[in-house]
């Protein structure tokens, strides 16, 4: 079946999800960003590959991490960067994202960088734009967050480099996370043999285990010798409901401690997406402590989103 975010060669047309993405175009992503790592050491830290582009950054949604890093990569690229701020453009006067979106086509945009909080925006503008315009999802409500599974996986491959031979445990509120779905795809993908969930029930899509995850509701049998613990941030603004007791009593079962910690391996990285809850579900002292890797992943990321773009416009390494 023709997948959308191709080429009819092959070639990557748009990032949307990692679902049904090719383990090729994960490694060519993967090691083109490895490529940019240096850059940002040059005392000019720029590379020429996207000079007289220009890329639009649309985030209907709230980000401090996706959209300042996907607005240095794409400037480390020598790109012309626009954001548009969605809270003080006329979207407030009821016009539709495909208006808006047809205004900055006009304007010449060459890439749309876009955040929603209804799963499906950023195809439903991939299918609008013309053939020579690429969208890259920056994360749509509960569906895919590809870039930062990408850069997670990024960041495990720098601390863990023997992929085939790791055990990842994703803890916490999978049911509503664009980014655990997104790390799932990834990591399966890219042959990572036992990826784990751990979570309470009401916090699990129905069929998670379909996706090649193993399913723990014990935070402690679950840790129990994993290499990366990711935590999730509980994600309060997607429940419809009472779906937990309270945040002390989450803290208390499913709370990443230095004691629950020391289950897993003595050299475990831990990893976060952002932003954080401290004392709901992770401890401050794990948060900042010298397991984590939280900060690093965010660096990283400015690599990844690089690459994406790099690739997007045609090609080319730093
Ligand atoms: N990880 C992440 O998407 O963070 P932001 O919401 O700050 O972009």
């Amino acid at each position: 079946m023709h997948n959308p975010q191709l080429h009819a060669d092959g070639r990557l047309k748009h990032l949307l999800s990692i679902e049904g993405l090719p383990k090729r175009i994960l490694n060519d992503i993967l090691d083109t960003a490895e490529s940019f790592v240096g850059v940002a050491e040059r005392e000019v830290k720029k590379v020429p590959l996207l000079r007289g582009k220009t890329v639009c950054n649309i985030f209907f949604e709230n980000s401090t991490r996706t959209r300042t890093t996907f607005e240095i990569a794409a400037k480390r690229l020598s790109a012309d960067v626009l954001n548009l701020n969605v809270s003080t453009s006329s979207q407030s006067k009821g016009e539709t994202i495909l208006d808006t979106v047809n205004n900055l086509i006009a304007m010449h945009a060459d890439m749309f960088v876009v955040r929603h909080n209804q799963s499906g925006a950023a195809h439903l503008i991939a299918q609008h734009v013309p053939d020579h315009i690429s969208v890259i999802n920056a994360g749509d409500g509960r569906h895919a967050h590809p870039t930062q599974g990408l850069l997670d996986v990024f960041t495990i491959r720098k601390y863990k480099p023997d992929m085939h031979n790791l055990r990842i445990a994703i803890v916490g509120d999978v049911l509503h996370s664009r980014v655990a779905r997104s790390e799932i795809h990834a990591l399966t993908t890219l042959g990572v043999p036992e990826v784990r969930v751990i979570a309470p029930k009401t916090l699990l899509p129905s069929n998670v285990e379909k996706l090649g995850v193993q399913v723990f509701h014990d935070m402690r049998a679950g840790l129990k010798d994993v290499d990366v613990v990711m935590m999730l941030r509980l994600q309060n603004e997607r429940m419809t409901g009472a779906m937990l007791p309270s945040p002390q009593e989450y803290f208390k079962t499913y709370g990443l401690t230095q004691e629950k910690l020391r289950l897993a391996k003595p050299d475990a990285i831990v990893m976060h997406p952002g932003p954080m809850n401290r004392g709901v579900e992770i401890d401050s002292s794990v948060a900042d402590g010298l397991q984590s890797v939280i900060l690093p992943q965010v660096t990283y990321g400015i690599a990844v989103r690089m690459a994406v773009m790099a690739i997007l416009a045609g090609g080319g390494q730093a």
